[in-house]
């Protein structure tokens, strides 16, 4: 409730401080320059579309290069301009959570003001950035100021509105540190090419952006199919062996959760959770007959169901955003004393993660029922677990891991 009122209390500051902006600005910027004007803000329309997703509630656009350049070539009113109206076109185009755009449509207003009231009137940079060195340091510190005014606004409200923890606005930083310098600095050269050359060679300095752009949309497409893939993949495993539906989930889920608590990233764990929903992946290669048997497998049919550690890592491997976890899936089945598979690791040679895997893999075939036996007790399986303590599993994790599934168990004696 407290949060909510903070929301709406930051939100009606932006606005407020957008409309103080608004009402003091030099028009004259905007009606001396009408075809310039209409010229940035095709470009603006134009990249506003071109977007690449860089995570939960942050579009990484090109449009704010455009923007950028629009102020350093004619000013903050002409810069706040051309955003404004390109942002009331696309909340018009797509109609979503209006009044949170509105907000931080406020928000990009001010920003433009403030890094145009820096280059101009603090270090007093010349227009197009045409007097050299100078100016374009006045920019950098323009553009830094711009983009950090964003990302703390932005932070404001949606740790105010409970879609943003502190360490999640660091982690999700990094992206926008890598990639918004270049786009500023295309952004600066732009403005520089208008200002002196005219509007033939700023359309050519777009168009291999544009390339690029295209190349990066089309990559992240291709990625993210072949994520929903695999993903799709591990539910076609659950759903083949009736006695371990759901077991990836609650396998990653757990792994997470260690994670966390042996002090992992954010991002680690996330990676870890990923890595673990496909841990028995490998099983798509495993007969039927084998895979779902009744009653125990012969020795031969142990060797087959052996490999799927294998299968699967090697299937993992062919994917560029999962292949450096490769490993976590070939050594799940590995032994702290060295008697596991396939390769027989021991100690603090098996992956980490597949050492958590291990656990919660193990956890989680106890506590379901199986063809051969039903599901054992929550006592008698963390009983195994503190057994298996140094032997078939890291010391140094099992208390870890205890405390993960007691506390698991308590939620489900609950319900
Ligand atoms: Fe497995």
């Amino acid at each position: 409730m407290k949060s909510k009122l903070r929301y709406y209390l930051f939100s009606i500051l932006f606005i407020l401080a957008a409309g103080a902006f608004l009402s003091n600005a030099n028009w004259g910027e905007v009606i001396g320059n009408p075809l310039p004007f209409a010229f940035f803000l095709i470009l603006f329309l134009g990249s506003t579309f071109l977007h690449i997703d860089i995570g939960k509630n942050s579009l990484l656009t090109l449009n704010d290069a455009v923007g950028f350049a629009a102020i350093l070539s004619f000013g903050p009113t002409f810069g706040a301009g051309v955003f404004g109206i390109g942002m009331v076109f696309h909340i018009i185009w797509d109609r979503k959570a209006i009044f949170r755009r509105i907000v931080f449509l406020s928000i990009g207003i001010t920003e433009f003001f403030v890094a145009g009231m820096i280059y101009f009137g603090v270090f007093g940079g010349s227009h197009g950035i045409s007097d050299g060195a100078l100016d374009v340091a006045y920019a950098l510190i323009a553009g830094f100021s711009l983009w950090l005014i964003d990302r703390i606004s932005a932070f404001a409200l949606l740790e105010a509105a409970g879609l943003q923890t502190v360490p999640q606005f660091f982690q999700r930083l990094k992206p926008f540190a890598v990639s918004l310098p270049p786009l500023y600095i295309w952004g600066m050269g732009l403005a520089f090419v208008f200002t002196n050359s005219g509007y033939v060679f700023t359309l050519a300095l777009t168009v291999p952006l544009l390339l690029v752009y295209a190349y990066f949309r089309s990559q992240k497409a291709y990625q993210d199919s072949l994520q929903d893939t695999v993903f799709s993949l591990t539910k076609t495993i659950d759903a083949r062996d009736e006695y371990t539906g759901r077991h990836s989930e609650s396998v990653a889920r757990n792994a997470g959760l260690i994670a966390r608590r042996i002090g992992f990233s954010e991002e680690e764990a996330a990676g870890l959770y990923e890595i673990s929903l496909l841990h028995d992946i490998g099983k798509v290669g495993i007969r039927d007959n084998i895979l779902l048997k009744h009653g125990k497998l012969d020795d031969d049919e142990w060797k087959i169901m052996r490999t799927h550690p294998i299968i699967g890592a090697d299937l993992v491997g062919e994917l560029r955003f999962l292949a450096g976890s490769a490993d976590a899936i070939r050594h799940h089945h590995e032994r702290w004393d060295g008697g596991g598979y396939p390769d027989g690791l021991r100690g603090e040679e098996i992956p980490l993660w597949a050492r958590i895997i291990a656990l919660c893999d193990a956890w989680d075939a106890m506590r379901t029922d199986r063809p051969y036996r039903k599901a054992l007790s929550v006592e008698i399986a963390l009983s195994e677990i503190e057994n298996g303590s140094g032997k078939q599993f890291d010391p140094e994790l099992v208390p870890f891991a205890l405390e993960v599934f007691r506390a698991e168990s308590d939620v489900v004696d609950e319900e």
